[in-house]
């Protein structure tokens, strides 16, 4: 008796199945009526009196085993394991996974984001593929601006029809049109995101790249206004003592219209290569919203001013993490985006 209780539960150690119906077979032969536990249980009666304590709690263990053991297949093979699942270790340590970080560019974008977020700013997104209209003629650029030239754009459709033209969006102010035009003021709004021209590649500019343009429309907005928002971001962005300087500029958009600088973020305006022995970086475009691009998108000029400001993020990131080559952002190199970790 001994022995086939010994046996049977080594047996049971053994067990597989490779489908459901074969583990239902086992189930018969060891567990059933007619199966090999019952018939042992049947033989009870022939065990010695003095053995009867420690055979039959053998009997009871070993038919424990075989049903925890059998339901154990079944419900590995329910879930569509193999049986070898159930010996699975779940306290064995798992094998090593590799922590993915994000892009630079992300990084610093959302950087930005997160500066104008604070100060009530919101995310718009717009089409990469733009009209005439959004990219270019609301935006009051003139039928023979040299930014429509084929130069600079990549046409989907061109035609002498300025109207039907279709093109790879060459900034983010489009979206800017699209806010003004389905938003009423007061409007504070950041547009992140990619632009196409058609330039060549080279270490320090690329034919694609990314923008984040901000627009600020309300009753009594001047250039006050927009000084101080940028001087917070770039003390923000690049470090309390940061100091900024606006250079008259021209956009067709922006009236009057500046280039932003900042004091170097490595020399501190001391004059390096970096900054080309200036002590300054220039590092964004901006203005007053024309009157014009205004009334092109249905806000009363006489009512409502605005600022606009736009600035490439690539080349911010290569300021920040002295990238020598804009190409590295968009050549998925893993051995230089792992460089990379912040919070953001
Ligand atoms: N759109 C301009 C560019 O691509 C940047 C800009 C945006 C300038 C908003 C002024 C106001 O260079």
């Amino acid at each position: 008796m001994k022995e086939n209780i010994q046996k049977i539960s080594e047996e049971l150690d053994r067990l597989a199945a490779e489908s459901l119906e074969q583990a239902e077979e086992l189930r018969i032969r060891f567990l059933s009526k007619k199966g090999e536990i019952p018939a042992l249980f049947a033989d009870f009666r022939n065990v010695a009196p003095e053995e009867r304590r420690e055979i039959g709690q053998a009997l009871n263990s070993l038919k424990q085993k075989a049903t925890e053991k059998i339901n154990a297949l079944k419900a590995s093979l329910e879930r569509g394991g193999s049986t070898e699942d159930s010996d699975l270790d779940l306290t064995r340590p798992s094998g090593e996974h590799e922590i993915g970080s994000r892009h630079p560019i992300s990084l610093v974008r959302n950087r930005i984001i997160n500066i104008f977020q604070n100060i009530g700013f919101s995310v718009s997104e717009g089409p990469e593929m733009e009209d005439d209209w959004h990219n270019f003629s609301a935006l009051n650029f003139p039928p023979e601006h040299p930014a429509r030239d084929m130069q600079d754009t990549f046409f989907i459709e061109k035609g002498e029809d300025h109207a039907k033209q279709v093109a790879l969006r060459t900034h983010t102010s489009s979206v800017q049109v699209r806010v003004m035009e389905n938003t009423k003021p007061p409007i504070r709004t950041l547009s992140p995101g990619r632009v196409f021209r058609n330039e060549a590649i080279s270490a320090r500019s690329h034919c694609i790249f990314h923008q984040v343009e901000g627009l600020y429309v309300d009753k009594n907005v001047s250039f006050a206004d927009l000084k101080q928002s940028l001087f917070y971001f770039a003390t923000e962005m690049f470090g309390e003592d940061t100091k900024i300087r606006f250079r008259p500029s021209y956009f067709p958009f922006t009236e009057p219209s500046a280039e932003m600088d900042i004091s170097c973020i490595l020399c501190k305006g001391e004059g390096c290569n970096v900054c080309k022995y200036t002590g300054w970086l220039e590092i964004m475009g901006c203005g007053m919203v024309d009157p014009a691009v205004l009334k092109n998108c249905g806000i009363d000029p006489d009512v409502y001013s605005g600022y606009a400001f736009g600035m490439g993020i690539e080349r911010i990131a290569m300021m920040l993490y002295s990238v020598k080559d804009i190409r590295y952002f968009f050549e998925n190199d893993k051995r230089f985006l792992k460089q990379f970790t912040a919070a953001f």
